[in-house]
C-alpha cells in the first residue's frame, strides 16, 4: 500500500487548488463569524468583544473604512450597510490614498481597518495615523493576534480560517458579514431600525450559507461560462449601487488570477466614454439583483447588447425577465438586497477561478502578486 501525497496535496482535503477548497469552505466561514455574535433567541447582535461602549457608539459622527484590495471591496459594502442601518456617514479609502489626502480624522471618527493578515504595510499605516490623530481604531481581520489585531483598539475577528491562495474568497465574505453584523449591533445601539428589521436581517443571514451552498452546486454552468470567457482579452462586470461594489470584486479576481484584463464599471456611468470600448462580442457580465435599480440596469444592459456585447447576466433566482434580453442568466437565490453581496460574488469566485485553470495559470500563485503585502 503506498500513499503518494504530500502535506500540501493533504492541507487542499481533495481539492485541486487551495482558492477552490477556500470558496467551499464559504458556508462554514458565515456560521462561524456569526456564531456566538448572534443572541440565542436570534434576533439581536451582541459583540462582547467590544470595549467600544454604546456612549461610545452614540459620539461617533463619522466613520472611515480603510483597506487595500479585495478588503477594500469589502469597504465598499461596508459603506452602504453602516449608512443605511445605521445612518452615520461613512467614507471607504484604498490605505495607500488614506494617509496622504490629509483626511479629516477628529475623536468623534470611528476608523475601521480590514485586513484579512492584518499584517498589510499601507493599512497599518494608516491605522497608526488614525490613532495619532485621536480617532478610535476598530479592526476587522481574520488573524487573531496579527499586527492590526494588537494595535487596534477594537477587534471584530473574521472566522474564516487560514486563507492560503493569493487571491482572497473567504476572508472577504467574512469580512461581508463582519459589516452586517457591525452595522446591525450600532442600529441596535442607535435606535436607526426597528427590531423586527433587526431580526428579520439576522434571519436572512441565517439562511446564506445553505444558499452559497445551492449556488456552488451549479459549479459546473459557471465552468462552462468561465471555459468561453477565457478566449477574451478584455471583459466588462457592470452594475448599479451594491452590485456595482460586488462587480469590482469580481474584476480584481478576474484580474488577479486569469490575467485577462477586466473592468468593473458602475453601469449608469458606462454612457460618459466606456460605452465607446464595447463592440461585438465582448463580454459583460451584468449584475442586477437589487431590484430598486432593477429597470435602470436593464436600461443600460440594453445599451451595451445593442452595441453587440455577449452578455451574462446575474440576477435573482425566479427573475425571468431579464433572460429575455441577455445571452445567459446565472441565478442566485433570493435574499435581502443588502445582504446580496454575501452570494452574488459567489459566482464571480468560481467563474474566475475555472478562467484561470482553462488558461493554465498558477491557481494559488498568480505571478507578481503576494498574499501580504509587508511593503508600502
Ligand atoms: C494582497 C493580496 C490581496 C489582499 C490585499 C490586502 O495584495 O494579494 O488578496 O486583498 O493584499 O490584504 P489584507 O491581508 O490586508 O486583507
Amino acid at each position: 500500500f503506498h500513499v503518494d501525497w504530500d502535506l500540501v496535496t493533504a492541507e487542499k482535503a481533495g481539492f485541486d487548488h487551495f482558492m477552490l477548497k477556500e470558496i467551499y469552505e464559504q458556508p462554514k466561514a458565515y456560521r462561524d463569524t456569526m456564531g456566538a455574535r448572534l443572541n440565542d433567541t436570534g434576533n439581536r447582535v451582541v459583540l462582547p468583544e467590544l470595549t467600544m461602549t454604546e456612549e461610545d457608539i452614540r459620539s461617533i459622527r463619522n466613520v472611515h473604512i480603510v483597506a487595500c484590495g479585495t478588503a477594500y471591496h469589502a469597504g465598499l459594502v461596508g459603506k452602504s450597510v453602516i449608512e443605511k442601518l445605521a445612518r452615520i456617514p461613512v467614507e471607504t479609502d484604498v490605505a495607500s490614498e488614506y494617509r496622504y489626502r490629509a483626511p479629516i480624522i477628529t475623536k468623534d471618527t470611528l476608523v475601521i481597518v480590514v485586513s484579512q493578515s492584518g499584517e498589510t504595510a499601507d493599512t497599518l499605516a494608516a491605522l497608526r495615523e488614525a490613532q495619532r490623530c485621536g480617532a478610535r481604531v476598530l479592526a476587522i481581520t481574520n488573524v487573531v493576534g496579527s499586527s492590526v489585531a494588537r494595535e487596534a483598539n477594537d477587534v471584530i475577528t473574521t472566522w474564516a480560517g487560514p486563507e492560503i491562495a493569493v487571491a482572497s474568497t473567504k476572508a472577504y465574505t467574512s469580512q461581508l458579514i463582519a459589516f452586517y453584523l457591525l452595522g446591525l449591533y450600532m442600529a441596535q445601539v442607535l435606535g436607526t431600525v426597528e427590531d423586527a428589521v433587526v431580526s428579520e436581517t439576522i434571519t436572512a443571514m441565517q439562511a446564506l450559507p445553505e444558499q452559497v451552498e445551492a449556488i456552488l452546486e451549479q459549479a459546473e454552468v459557471l465552468k462552462g461560462i468561465a471555459e468561453a470567457v477565457s478566449t477574451h482579452d478584455n471583459l466588462f462586470f457592470i452594475g448599479r449601487g451594491l452590485d456595482y461594489a460586488v462587480a469590482v470584486e469580481g474584476s480584481l479576481k478576474l484580474k488577479e488570477i486569469s490575467y485577462i484584463h477586466s473592468e468593473a464599471y458602475a453601469a449608469g456611468e458606462l454612457k460618459h466614454g466606456t460605452l465607446a470600448l464595447i463592440e461585438e462580442g465582448i463580454p459583460v457580465i451584468a449584475l442586477a439583483t437589487q431590484e430598486e435599480l432593477f429597470e435602470k440596469t436593464v436600461s443600460n444592459i440594453k445599451e451595451v447588447k445593442a452595441r453587440g456585447a455577449h452578455v451574462i447576466g446575474v440576477v435573482n433566482d425566479g427573475d425571468v425577465e431579464l433572460a429575455k434580453s441577455v445571452d445567459s442568466t446565472f441565478a442566485i437565490p433570493k435574499t435581502l438586497a443588502l445582504l446580496t453581496p454575501a452570494l452574488a460574488v459567489v459566482p464571480l469566485q468560481l467563474l474566475s477561478y475555472y478562467a484561470s485553470l482553462a488558461r493554465g495559470n498558477d491557481v494559488d500563485k498568480p505571478r507578481n502578486l503576494a498574499k501580504s503585502v509587508t511593503v508600502e
